[in-house]
């Protein structure tokens, strides 16, 4: 074949012509590509996903301490995220520090999160603290707490000054939208690759000691009518409406505050997310949703009874998220299980890491949850351990680690057959009268060992504890923490993932009583979305159930068969 001549230059001319177009082409295709790639929050018959880079995505996450963020102790922060085996860190950015000035935007914390995020490969979640942090304004910029009667706080029923924004403060609620405005801004600009996937806008909103505002503003606007939009989220019929206390009576102070804290943060959101459109959400300090008492807890925030006022009032909001920090079990289990609806994905952004608190990732799972992150992991700050002396690393990480580090190579594997509706998982569950006994001395004896999870066709009976061989009877650790999470992949074919119990297989449905085995149980972990076999199990390590002594991957198959009677028998 014979080319046209041409010179050497005019010929270089040309092929860089056609590369710049090819560039121009690909990068227009990449950029419109990752355009649609912005995290969002999925959601298909009544199940939700956390979707990131186009697939499901699990947060496996967890929260730096309060004032971590700095460039100056960033380095403890990445070095307890490394032992912990994370992909995701939340941390905070400070107004106080955003918008040093009025007007004036200092981007560098948040540049170096992300930077430095990048550098690990981790994902991160930032944590807007604004006008409220804890209740509280603290994180207010200096220029604004120096001017109280703009940008003013709460006064309780006697006029006294109140530790807590007032949501009515219209100037402070102009400057919270333009900041939040800047800082999601400057997100979308500097952030194409979307290492940022989530926003926490505000922190634990509400406020403590005062059911409501009682400033002259708050007590006008108190005697107004209820918006329709509330009356609707509240079931309430148009035709019943009136004032907060016509129509909400005892509850109308209580309602009239949420619903104004919820419309202000609804109006940042929105101006936030008109610019960028991130999943956004709120954390709240939940109040009891087993035994709330009378509104002793903080009024304002996402509390399990104003759930459908929040999302009226904030509907920019995706998802409203508990700060689970209750120890006693059924309480802990409860918060999961009304933060998990229809209409709000499970999101669990702060709660204990110690002990047997670990076994609630696998309860959040079961609930549906796309992400589950302990509060307050890193090293900026010195712990003191039940015996006074300062925790070693291993004991504050490990329990942790030990779920991440097993999860972090299937992340997006349990996150796609969670959405699917595919996972069911059992904890430990302790006999409520142990629970005053947690971190004391423990009765062995007593504990509740034994749950069933039911899928199609199969019963799985499972013992918590640690197992000896061929014994029926467990060790129970210190702390019980047993859990096990079950995937229906195919007929079956099960996906076991568990720690400190021991798992018997049962035919039920059309299987009931039928002979049965194992076709074939594997040992292994996953690379890159695939199951990789390290070894066979069979024999002592079948026969006597399948026993996750050490946190395990397991595939099994089963398979039944003319058999006389059963390999081995449940009592
Ligand atoms: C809940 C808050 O949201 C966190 O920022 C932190 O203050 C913890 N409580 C307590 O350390």
């Amino acid at each position: 074949m014979s080319f046209p001549k041409m010179n050497f230059f005019r010929y270089k001319k040309t092929v860089n012509h056609i590369l710049s177009i090819f560039l121009l082409v690909t990068t227009l295709g990449i950029s419109q590509t990752k355009e649609n790639l912005i995290p969002r929050i999925e959601t298909q018959n009544g199940r939700h996903a956390l979707i990131v880079d186009g697939e499901p995505y699990l947060v496996l996450g967890a929260q730096s301490n309060n004032s971590s963020s700095w460039p100056a102790t960033l380095p403890q922060v990445w070095s307890a995220m490394d032992q912990l085996h994370i992909n995701t860190l939340e941390i905070p950015i400070y107004w106080e520090q955003f918008e040093p000035q009025p007007g004036v935007y200092d981007y560098s914390v948040m540049d170096s999160i992300i930077k430095q995020a990048r550098e690990r490969d981790l994902r991160v979640i930032l944590l807007w603290f604004a006008t409220w942090k804890n209740g509280s304004n603290h994180y207010m910029p200096q220029w604004m707490k120096l001017k109280p009667d703009t940008y003013f706080n709460m006064v309780n029923k006697n006029g006294e000054p109140i530790d807590s924004p007032s949501p009515h403060a219209q100037a402070t609620l102009e400057a919270d939208i333009k900041a939040f405005s800047m800082f999601m801004n400057h997100l979308k600009e500097v952030d194409p690759q979307h290492t940022v996937i989530m926003v926490q806008v505000q922190n634990e909103p509400g406020s403590w000691g005062s059911v409501r505002d009682y400033s002259k503003e708050a007590n006008k606007l108190f005697e107004s009518k209820v918006p329709k939009e509330a009356l609707k989220a509240m079931e309430v019929s148009s035709n019943n409406g009136g004032t907060w206390k016509q129509v909400f009576g005892e509850h109308a102070e209580e309602y009239f505050h949420v619903w104004h804290v919820a419309s202000y943060i609804g109006q940042v959101a929105s101006a936030g997310k008109a610019i960028y459109s991130l999943p956004l959400y709120v954390n709240g300090a939940i109040r009891n949703p087993i035994n709330p008492g009378p509104p002793y807890y903080q009024v304002g925030g996402p509390n399990d009874n104003v759930l459908d006022l929040w999302k009226a009032a904030a509907p920019d909001i995706d998802l409203l998220a508990p700060d689970i920090y209750f120890k006693d079990t059924q309480t802990y289990l409860k918060s999961l299980e009304v933060y998990s609806t229809k209409t709000n994905p499970l999101f669990v952004p702060e709660t204990f890491w110690h002990e047997d608190f670990p076994k609630f990732f696998y309860a959040a799972l079961g609930e549906g949850a796309i992400g589950y992150a302990p509060f307050g992991l890193d090293d900026t700050r010195l712990r003191i351990g039940p015996d006074g002396k300062p925790m070693t690393a291993k004991d504050m990480y490990e329990p942790t680690a030990l779920n991440f580090k097993l999860f972090k190579p299937m992340a997006d594997v349990i996150a796609k057959l969670n959405y699917e509706g595919h996972i069911q998982t059992a904890i430990q569950l302790l006999p409520i009268d142990h629970e005053a006994e947690k971190g004391g001395a423990v009765d062995r004896e007593n504990y509740v060992t034994d749950q069933t999870i039911s899928l199609k066709s199969w019963d799985l009976n499972i013992a918590f504890g640690t197992f000896d061989r061929m014994s029926r009877s467990p060790f129970q650790p210190k702390h019980p923490d047993g859990r096990l999470l079950v995937a229906e992949l195919d007929t079956n074919e099960f996906l076991l993932v568990g720690y400190h119990c021991r798992v018997m297989f049962e035919p039920s449905g059309k299987y009931a009583d039928k002979p049965w085995w194992f076709l074939s149980v594997e040992e292994g972990h996953y690379e890159n979305g695939t199951f990789v076999m390290d070894r066979i199990l069979n024999g002592d390590q079948t026969d006597w159930g399948l026993n996750f002594d050490t946190p395990k991957v397991l595939r099994v198959k089963l398979y039944t068969r003319q058999l006389k009677s059963r390999p081995f028998l449940m009592d």
